[in-house]
């Protein structure tokens, strides 16, 4: 996990949900996204992806996606983020924002799989990913109406 201090100095103690993302912020979750990458398991698909998640507290984890010969149980980077962060401090995390890479440079927006899970821990967070149009920043729920709640 990476603390990253300047965002916690930045807000103080205010949680970060709602507020809106600088460039600063967004510029150093797209290099966080990257240095994942570089450790992405990705010999099937030769695709890798890095992923950089932001919790309403500042803290930042990082995923890579991981293949497997049986390719069904590939896990993407984002999924692999998001679970690393609650492995690590529990379900109560909320995730604000999320930003993708991938070492093609083409575009590459999560998969249904992914939206689905950044939604269930972070309604209200903004996705960064490479569209055909350049880089985007869209709201969760735009990315996936409609998402599955138990509750
Ligand atoms: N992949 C991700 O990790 N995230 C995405 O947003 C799209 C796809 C991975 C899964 C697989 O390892 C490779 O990219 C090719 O599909």
């Amino acid at each position: 996990m990476l603390q990253w201090r300047s965002i916690q100095e930045g807000f103080g103690s205010v949680s970060m949900a709602n507020k809106p993302l600088t460039a600063s912020v967004r510029e150093r979750l797209l290099r966080s996204a990257r240095k994942a990458m570089k450790h992405a398991y990705a010999p099937y698909s030769n695709f890798r992806v890095g992923a950089a998640i932001l919790t309403s507290k500042g803290q930042i984890y990082l995923g890579c996606n991981v293949e497997n010969a049986s390719y069904g149980m590939t896990n993407c980077a984002e999924r692999t983020a998001i679970f690393a962060a609650v492995a690590d401090l529990g379900p109560e995390i909320e995730v604000v924002a999320v930003a993708v890479t991938n070492d093609h440079g083409v575009p590459c927006s999560p998969c249904g799989a992914c939206r689905q899970v950044i939604y269930e821990f972070g309604p209200e967070a903004s996705v960064w990913f490479q569209a055909a149009e350049g880089w985007k920043q869209s709201h969760i729920r735009e990315l996936l109406p409609e998402g599955f709640r138990l509750k």
